[in-house]
């Protein structure tokens, strides 16, 4: 591949147009103001903000808790099969029309299993929305279901033990939420019985927290994949193990951004963990609270760090390697992915 034959003046429209997956979407965190509030109004939840403008206007986060407070109660809206899947599907357009060819997304079911909302609920609308994305939009996508890790291990375990009923719609169990304060080592017994049962890992762990809950995510939970991962920075003997091992870093720019991990975008290492070999990918977190959906952090992230489309093709090759499907599947994915460049003139 010639990547010098294609000029930064193309390069915005590559990254848009390039086929890639996501696989770090809180699909609460897709839940846009203007659903929340139509959500509020079919379901008669009172709001605590008088309109869309002043709940946007509140997204002003000066770390991970300040954003999940306000997180957590946009989530209250949502009670029936129809609201979640409305709220998937509205993502699945979004993805669509990013190029994304298959997302892995998270759902947070204690959030609403706590308010009477039963997980047969969640998931059943949630499912929908994938298998209509499928037929509807050629979009492939899987389901991991998270853990809150404020919360006990043995609610963690209660989650669990409810969601077997509905195991093979899920690919997988995730942990997220507060991070400091609640290492990945809470949890093991959980993330045992879900990997007996059949189910993939991972886990957020060096969002805001040290290097050392990524080595007890990896050592402790056995987990596939690290979420963030970004303060592996700190840590040299931690880089090279990622590095060599190849986990994959599901890395949100934008969201590292509004929560403070990082004061500038100019300032965050996703360039720097790519350069020393570890297979870093973007995504969006929660793209409705943070600013933008998988483009949008592409195209930021790549003018603050002045990467290229060198960068790009690696990182829409670590999106198809850190994913949940097949080798012929990545494969095909690399196919489509080097029919792009070329048009492009690489
Ligand atoms: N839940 C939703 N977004 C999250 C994030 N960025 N970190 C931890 N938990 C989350
Ligand atoms: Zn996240």
């Amino acid at each position: 591949m010639n990547f010098n034959a294609i000029s930064l003046s193309q390069l915005p429209a590559l990254l848009c147009a390039m086929p890639k997956t996501e696989l770090h979407i809180h699909i609460e965190g897709s839940l846009e103001p203007e659903l929340i509030f139509e959500l509020a109004k079919r379901n008669q939840v009172r709001l605590n903000y008088p309109s869309v403008d002043a709940l946007r206007s509140a997204y002003a986060f000066t770390d991970l808790q300040s954003f999940l407070d306000i997180y957590y109660a946009g989530a209250s809206v949502l009670q029936h099969p129809q609201d979640f899947y409305d709220m998937a599907w509205a993502y699945f357009l979004r993805a669509k029309a990013d190029n994304v060819v298959h997302a892995e997304i998270f759902f947070d079911p204690q959030t609403h299993t706590e308010r009477k909302v039963s997980m047969r609920t969640v998931i059943s609308g949630l499912h929908q929305a994938c298998v209509d994305a499928n037929e509807k939009l050629g979009m492939t996508s899987s389901l991991i279901m998270c853990f809150l890790r404020h919360l006990s291990e043995e609610s963690a375990l209660e989650t669990l033990e409810q969601s077997i009923p509905f195991k093979d719609l899920l690919i997988g169990v995730g942990l997220d939420s507060s991070e400091r304060g609640h290492p990945p080592e809470k949890f093991e017994r959980v993330f045992k019985r879900a990997q007996q049962l059949g189910l993939r890992a991972v886990a957020h762990a060096g969002e805001e927290g040290p290097p050392a809950y990524i080595w007890s995510a990896l050592d402790v939970l056995r987990i596939e994949r690290i979420d963030h991962g970004v303060q592996a920075i700190h840590d040299a003997v931690l880089l090279q193990r990622l590095a060599k091992e190849r986990v994959p870093l599901t890395v949100c720019p934008l969201s590292n951004l509004k929560l403070c991990v990082f004061s500038e975008l100019k300032q965050h290492n996703l360039g720097q963990m790519l350069e020393q070999g570890l297979c870093v990918t973007v995504n969006s977190d929660d793209p409705a609270y943070f600013g933008g959906y998988i483009n949008e952090n592409f195209l930021q992230t790549f003018a603050a760090l002045n990467l290229n489309a060198s960068h790009a093709y690696q990182l829409a090759c670590n999106s198809f390697e850190a994913a949940f499907v097949d080798a012929s599947q990545k494969q095909a994915w690399r196919t489509q992915l080097d029919a792009c460049f070329q048009t492009y003139g690489a």
